[in-house]
């Protein structure tokens, strides 16, 4: 095995900063392909915790080699911040990183055009993180978008700046948000980032190839979850990129032939942060207790994350589009001491039991969740290392689990350190990792 994508299988923060740091240490290269620094991946190392947003998360592996894809969306300035809390930790990461020349630039109006539009009082808000990532897609896809390599390129990126700094401006005057950009300003600022990043800018297609073809081992990195995925996902209520296994090999440059393994991280049971349909949303106690066990809070924003049950229609959907090999489930100490686990096992709409994953939003906010219920386990798992050592009814609901998704669990998450992980011996997961 050389190449393994390891991605979100939900709508989100299923630990999988947590579950990519730990399987650096058998990897030469980890690469981020979409999203931006709307990404909050935790790793936590003994008592320090580091929150990775673009940086991916093999970074604290001084040997790994971090690359952020042309998929990715790169508001410099972040950039530069995560760089320096890095080093402010005692890393290097100027050594380990290579940007894409390919990767598109966010830039300060991404953000004011997002506010804008997330605040028009004629659409339902998505809920966004507001760093700008999707008005930054809109542009890369309209073919006005700025790339790195533009950015690098003086001459060239004052006048494409000009052309869509003018664009921007029809657009503020349309909003009635008129003189609140200075542009020239972040012209300026913006040439003083470039020669920053310019070190560590290449060809990352050309770099990942290569490595691939000298037997290196490279890791790619999702970041959101294939709910919030562009075309997968419960749109609108979805992030602007492809989230889903596919977008490992259009946000890299990496070709599909050349991936080995695809393996989905979930928690144990099920949040989502911002609007959009939920079917096991758990809105009572319960729900209060998952996010005080859990420390649901995101990373990113800070806001309150919804929590509900392990959804097995929906992990059967995004099985499907993204093949998982194995299912890694985190957080399973945080249903520790739950008399009673439910599960949804089906969804009804109309009273009409339905198999697959609706498209349409409306109906998917009607929908009926089914529930089996489960007993919990009164023994704490946190920190257990070996399968055999968990609750018998601990391993039952994992068993549970994997019949119904028919995708095996190769591992599970115990706590939030490296250590606190248990691979299943005999699993498609461990092969694929060894
Ligand atoms: P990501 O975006 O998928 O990387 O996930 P986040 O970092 O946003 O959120 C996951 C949170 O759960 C982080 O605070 C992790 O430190 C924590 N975490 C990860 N795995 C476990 C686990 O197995 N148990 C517990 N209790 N916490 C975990
Ligand atoms: P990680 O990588 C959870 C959600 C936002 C919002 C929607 C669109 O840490 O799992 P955006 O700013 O991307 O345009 O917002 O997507 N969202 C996330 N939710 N985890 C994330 O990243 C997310 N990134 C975006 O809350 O609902
Ligand atoms: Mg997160």
């Amino acid at each position: 095995m050389s190449t393994l994508i390891v991605l979100g299988s939900q709508w989100g923060d299923e630990g999988k900063g947590k579950i990519v740091d730990l399987f650096s240490q058998k990897f030469d290269f980890v690469t981020r392909y979409q999203g931006g620094h709307n990404a909050g991946h935790t790793v936590q190392v003994g008592d320090q915790k580091f929150v990775l947003k673009l940086i991916p998360s093999g970074v604290l592996h001084p040997n790994v080699r971090v690359v952020i894809g042309n998929g990715v969306v790169i508001d410099p300035r972040a950039l530069l911040d995560e760089i320096e809390m890095l080093e402010r930790a005692g890393i290097d990461p100027r050594r380990q990183v290579s940007i894409s020349s390919r990767a598109h630039v966010i830039f300060p109006f991404h953000r004011l055009v997002e506010k804008v539009s997330e605040a028009r009082p004629d659409r339902v808000a998505i809920g966004t993180t507001s760093r700008g990532i999707g008005p930054c897609y809109e542009d890369k896809i309209a073919r006005r978008g700025i790339r790195v390599a533009d950015l690098l390129n003086t001459g060239n990126f004052e006048t494409l700046y000009a052309l869509l700094a003018e664009d921007k401006q029809t657009l503020a005057n349309a909003f009635g948000i008129k003189g609140v950009i200075n542009y020239d300003e972040i012209l300026a600022d913006y040439k003083r980032m470039a020669e920053k990043i310019r070190p560590m800018v290449c060809d990352t297609a050309q770099l990942l190839n290569d490595a691939i073809r000298l037997g290196k081992r490279v890791l790619f990195e999702g970041a959101q979850g294939t709910m919030l995925d562009i075309d997968h996902g419960t749109y609108p209520f979805v992030t602007s990129s492809s989230a889903a296994a596919g977008g490992a090999c259009t946000g890299t440059g990496v070709p599909p032939t050349s991936i080995d393994g695809i393996v989905g991280v979930s928690k144990a049971y099920i949040t989502r942060v911002g609007g959009g349909p939920f079917p096991s949303e758990d809105k009572g106690e319960d729900g209060e207790k998952i996010r005080e066990a859990g420390l649901e809070f995101g990373s990113v924003t800070g806001r309150a994350r919804r929590c509900g049950w392990f959804d097995i229609p929906l992990m059967r959907y995004t099985a499907m589009i993204n093949g998982f090999d194995s299912l890694i489930v985190t957080k399973l100490d945080v249903l520790d001491g739950f008399d009673e686990i439910k599960v949804c096992t089906a969804y009804k709409a109309h009273g009409v039991v339905i198999e697959t994953m609706p498209a349409e939003n409306l109906l998917l906010e009607q929908i009926e969740p089914v529930y089996e219920t489960l007993p919990g386990w009164p023994e704490p798992t946190s920190g257990i290392t070996t399968f055999s050592e968990l609750p018998k009814n601990a391993k039952d609901y994992i068993e549970f689990l994997e019949r119904r998704t028919g995708v095996e669990v190769g591992c599970v998450s115990t706590g939030p350190e490296r250590m606190e992980t248990i691979i299943r011996p005999g699993s498609k997961l461990e092969r694929l990792l060894a």
